[in-house]
């Protein structure tokens, strides 16, 4: 490595550098957590309210019509209650709202990487459900579990919901899940949403809205470069294109540029060429059948506890026990 990229590498933040990275690999990719700054979440919130996108519809779905369930399959009244990303809180409102209904002793305990999701979060908490007791914990998932280790002796619940775990591949997934079930402790459960296999059309029309908001979404992601690495990308010279492989599960999204072109990145000092047509892969999301969920489950170190399902099958929130 040159002394000028040593010494540039050292005062990149860790978003340029995985820009630097990801635009000088081939092929060509840019991180789908990298779509939230303060457009992409409006964008986003804008996602989850289309008709095409029904992840979010299905999963409320779920809670609000098997919170009773969900209550009973946790089996206890005394638990400690994480979050794993904790968003807006919608759709986790519907359970906090029923626990508390029926007495169920907890303490909710939303994790999250950015501390102003978790101010938020807490803010309506505040005025929507006063009675809750809240503590949210800023940080990398894994350290703050690994921290709550051995916490208050209480049995935990692990909330992993909105089908996030799409945006690994399946050995990724693996990965994950059995990392958090090395942080907990055996009859500690976990509740996962995932985006179930289905209709081919049916997907793809959730990640290809014909409004073109999903479109614009990832889009977004080359606005960002623009505003905080001062990149010069023309918008309107690429364009968003979605795939969904009906074997694998994998719905992709790429950003393909439309014709063959340079771009410069001032917070990089370089440019990065872009051939005509070529794609960067933006995101993964994932789409399960039950059985390969059951065996991600086993394989990860938890037992299935009981599937809730939305009334179309579309999506499954799964309950495992670690073993
Ligand atoms: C928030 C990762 C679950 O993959 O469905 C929605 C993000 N991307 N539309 C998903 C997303 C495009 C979403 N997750």
């Amino acid at each position: 490595m040159a002394i000028t990229e040593q010494v540039q590498s050292q005062t990149l933040t860790a978003f340029a550098q995985d820009v630097l990275q990801g635009l000088s690999g081939a092929p060509k990719k840019l991180s789908s957590k990298y779509f939230y700054d303060e457009q992409g979440d409006k964008l986003f919130q804008q996602i989850m309210r289309m008709p095409e996108y029904y992840l979010t519809d299905c999963e409320l779905e779920i809670f609000k019509n098997q919170k009773e369930r969900i209550l009973q399959a946790i089996g206890q009244n005394h638990f400690q209650l994480l979050e794993l990303g904790a968003g807006d809180g919608m759709k986790t409102k519907v359970l906090l709202r029923h626990f508390l209904e029926q007495g169920a002793d907890f303490q909710y305990q939303p994790i999250d990487i950015s501390p102003n999701v978790l101010l938020e979060l807490e803010e309506s908490l505040r005025a929507e459900l006063p009675q809750l007791n809240v503590k949210s914990l800023p940080g990398d998932y894994f350290k703050v579990l690994h921290e709550l280790r051995g916490d208050s002796g209480q049995p935990k619940v692990v909330l992993f919901l909105g089908a996030n775990i799409g945006n690994y591949v399946l050995e990724q997934a693996r990965n994950f899940l059995r990392a958090v079930a090395q942080e907990l402790n055996p009859g500690d459960l976990l509740l996962t949403g995932f985006d179930l296999k289905k209709d081919p059309e049916v997907v793809l029309r959730a990640y290809n809205d014909p409004a073109g908001i999903t479109a614009a979404f990832n889009l977004n992601l080359l606005r960002r470069l623009n505003r905080e690495l001062g990149a010069n990308f023309e918008l309107q010279d690429f364009k968003h294109w979605e795939t969904y492989n009906p074997v694998s599960g994998e719905t992709r999204s790429y950003i393909v540029s439309r014709k063959d072109q340079h771009v410069f990145i001032k917070a990089l000092n370089r440019s990065f060429h872009f051939e005509a047509w070529e794609a960067i892969n933006v995101e993964l999301s994932k789409k399960y059948s039950v059985p390969e969920l059951e065996t991600l489950a086993g394989q990860a170190g938890f037992s299935i506890q009981q599937h809730f399902f939305d009334k179309n099958n579309y999506f499954v929130d799964s309950l495992w026990r670690v073993e």
